[in-house]
């Protein structure tokens, strides 16, 4: 998607994805993340989730392009706001957003990372930038460091996308030589699905990065 597309979005208020709750499935796995971890939540919008991981006791970094979200999230707190080259980091309560294309971040600017958690990020991204999308999630966390990632199918040829349709296969082909265990599967149409009567099946994967 260009990033005009969720400029738009998150101007317009089309945030329909954002749970304004901790996610179901990370209430139910988030221990699989360890303890005292610093985790990855790439594309991370303003969700509940980054509060909720930091209350169990890890430093969390998230990465969203769309400043909105970074000040949404924080609102009604005083974050500190930092200025790198590209990105714009806000920083409170064990939570910091840099703002900016995850592409662009580096290890230098993200710090070590031991942890990752994916909740519509990866279906977030059409089907060329996944390969790049999971090659560079890789890089920037340390081997051997767990994951929760969580995902939709559907039959794509019913909807565009976003959310993309990310089947099992996809997963283990984009994380070739990690270690994937699928947690569980359930149906999980988002409302524009069900207006068009597509059903969808969400899935919980644990990986080893
Ligand atoms: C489907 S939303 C999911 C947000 C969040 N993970 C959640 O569960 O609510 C995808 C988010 O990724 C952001 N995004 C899209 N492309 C991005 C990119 N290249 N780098 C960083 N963020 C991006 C969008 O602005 C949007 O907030």
């Amino acid at each position: 998607m260009e990033p005009g597309f969720w400029h738009h979005r998150w101007a317009e208020g089309k945030i329909g994805f954002h749970e304004g709750q901790p996610n179901a499935r990370l209430v139910k796995y988030g221990a699989r993340l360890g303890a005292g971890r610093r985790v990855l939540v790439p594309l991370c919008g303003k969700a509940i989730d980054l509060a909720y991981l930091a209350e169990q006791g890890h430093a969390v970094i998230g990465v969203e392009l769309v400043e909105q979200a970074a000040q949404e999230f924080f609102a009604g707190t005083s974050p500190t706001i930092t200025r790198h080259a590209e990105h714009v980091e806000y920083a409170a309560g064990g939570v910091s957003i840099f703002v900016g294309d995850i592409f662009t971040t580096t290890a230098a600017l993200l710090g070590p990372l031991d942890a990752l958690y994916d909740r519509a990020a990866l279906i977030a991204l059409p089907p060329e930038l996944r390969p790049r999308y999971a090659a560079h999630v890789r890089a920037l966390i340390a081997p051997g460091s767990p994951g929760l990632l969580i995902t939709l199918e559907y039959p794509q040829a019913a909807m565009d996308g976003p959310p993309f349709s990310v089947g099992a296969p996809e997963v283990h082909a984009l994380y070739a030589g990690v270690t994937i265990a699928q947690l569980d599967e359930s149906p999980g149409q988002n409302q524009r699905m069900k207006d068009l009567g597509i059903e969808a099946t969400e899935r919980c994967f644990a990986l080893t990065l």
